[in-house]
């Protein structure tokens, strides 16, 4: 430098005039009022947000008022912003409706990243851990003999199995969480999954999102929301009177989830963390492990059982590696390693459908970078898990159903999978989820061929229904049951 143009006092001059300024976010031109909205009113948003990756790369911006949304559409990018720079993005976005469905911040999947939510967090992870180590193989592996029971009484007639999947997923969270578990026509299951479900759907659609980007839209009348608020308090009432039982039948032991966490109050009442945390973290912990833990799970198996009746014949390729568990035993999850095609079709199913495909969105909590590009403090960031798993950089045939990528040679590799997030934000139940998905195909798989009604009938339309969890649109199948295998 010495001797240079630049250098000396003139130096900074330079840089001040000629340095390059950062690259800004590419991204679709907006109006000049509502920015990008319109591209969020998508029936299908994880579809066109991929679309839109396509004209503008694997990072750009979409403004929504004042809000500048940040989407990305890799699995490296998710991975630089939610894994290594976690810090950064461990925010949530501070929104009107948010703190209304989650008690003010208070429960996990929203809450911002402040003190009270890390005490929060380690306090329902510590308890979920313990519970899981105590009895989540047997609940499954009860639940999955029982989704066996009633599949073998619809004897052999096309039915909606979703139902199904829904007890079956609740009824493992129940468990955990207060030991209890429903009967499919069981009022209180029926009323707390409806309830549930209505808050999912309602805070999902663009009425209820509106409502967050343009505040004046809060003064007129808005039925959808007025259904929101209805449901919320409605749902308050049911998890109160299920925690009000589990007190009162004096259940206190860690056994169960809920023990374990009023457990962890008091003994930690004078603790700092424990002066952070009261029984509306608890009440909201049981509204995060319900939502988090049965719509998700649920969903990803009737995805799975429509993708195998596009192929056929992957049902029997699982079929015949499931007969070669010693002793015809059903399998334990510590098999997996003998059992790579069953895994194969996990994986490829969690890539094609990742049942929560835009993840929850994240805050940059502080100015940062992604990509070299600048973030500014507050941004709200999509991870597009979707995009990330049909990128035609990392995937071949990204939209071809092929579990066989992921068995030895077949070019797929499961680090490019991100289906539960990542960081400080990863899914809280992942280690549920994998151990259901695993032992609730390998048991279905073993017991039955799932068929076409008829063959005239065409398979299931796999484009699906995107609100905030994926959801395959209902179809019926014939579960038809296999010989028994075994001594
Ligand atoms: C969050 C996926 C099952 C509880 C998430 C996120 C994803 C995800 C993508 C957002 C991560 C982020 O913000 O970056 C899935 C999938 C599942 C599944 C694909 C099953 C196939 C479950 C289960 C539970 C659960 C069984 C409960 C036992 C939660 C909770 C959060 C969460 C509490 C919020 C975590 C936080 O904000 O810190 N999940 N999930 N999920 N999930 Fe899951």
């Amino acid at each position: 430098q010495q001797g240079g143009a630049a250098s000396g006092p003139l130096q900074g001059l330079y840089l001040f005039l000629f340095r390059s300024a950062p690259p800004s976010l590419p991204g679709p031109p907006g109006h000049f009022l509502i920015g990008n909205m319109m591209e969020l009113m998508h029936d299908h948003l994880p579809i066109h947000l991929t679309s839109l990756a396509q004209r503008y790369g694997s990072i750009y911006r979409l403004k929504c008022g004042n809000t500048t949304m940040v989407v990305l559409n890799s699995g490296e990018l998710i991975r630089e912003t939610l894994v290594r720079k976690w810090s950064d993005f461990a925010g949530r976005p501070i929104s009107y409706t948010g703190d209304i469905v989650s008690g003010g911040g208070r429960n996990i999947s929203l809450g911002d990243y402040t003190e009270e939510w890390r005490a929060h967090r380690r306090l329902v992870h510590g308890a979920l851990q313990r519970c899981c180590q105590q009895s989540l193989h047997s609940v499954i592996e009860r639940q999955a003999l029982h989704l066996r029971k009633v599949l073998m009484g619809y004897q052999g007639s096309p039915v909606d199995l979703s139902e199904d999947f829904t007890v079956a997923a609740s009824n493992v969270i129940t468990t955990l969480a207060f030991g209890k578990e429903y009967d499919k026509s069981s009022s209180e299951l029926q009323q707390l999954h409806s309830c549930l479900n209505e808050i999912v759907s309602l805070w999902g659609s663009s009425w209820i999102s509106a409502l967050d980007s343009f505040p004046l839209l809060r003064k007129l009348p808005n039925p959808v929301f007025a259904r929101l608020l209805k449901e919320v308090a409605r749902r308050d009432e049911i998890i109160k009177q299920h925690l009000d039982n589990f007190k009162l039948q004096g259940h206190q032991s860690e056994d169960s989830i809920t023990g374990s966490l009023l457990q962890a109050l008091d003994k930690h009442q004078n603790t700092k963390e424990g002066q952070l945390l009261t029984d509306v973290h608890v009440h909201m912990a049981t509204v995060d492990l319900l939502i988090g833990g049965t719509e998700t799970t649920a969903a990803w198996l009737n995805w799975t059982v429509a993708f195998l009746l596009h192929r056929p014949e992957i049902q029997d390729k699982v079929y015949e590696e499931l007969c070669t568990v010693p002793e015809g035993r059903y399998p334990k999850y510590s098999d997996r390693q003998r059992l790579p095609v069953l895994c194969a079709l996990v994986n490829e199913v969690l890539r094609l459908r990742p049942v929560a495909p835009l993840a929850v969105p994240h805050r940059a909590i502080r100015n940062s970078s992604i990509a070299g590009f600048f973030i500014p403090k507050n941004s709200v960031i999509i991870p597009n898990l979707f995009g990330a798993h049909h990128d035609p950089a990392v995937w071949s045939e990204p939209y071809s159903f092929k579990p066989e990528r992921f068995l030895e040679g077949g070019g797929g590799s499961t680090r490019a999978l991100v289906p539960f997030g990542g960081g400080a934000r990863l899914c809280l139940g992942e280690s549920v989820a994998k151990m259901e998905l695993f032992l609730f195909t390998a048991y279905l798989l073993r017991d039955f061929q799932f068929i076409l009604p008829e063959s005239n009938v065409f398979p299931p339309d796999l484009r699906g229904i995107a609100t905030v969890v994926l959801k395959i649109k209902p179809y019926k199948v014939i579960a038809r049951p296999r010989p028994a295998i075994g001594p």
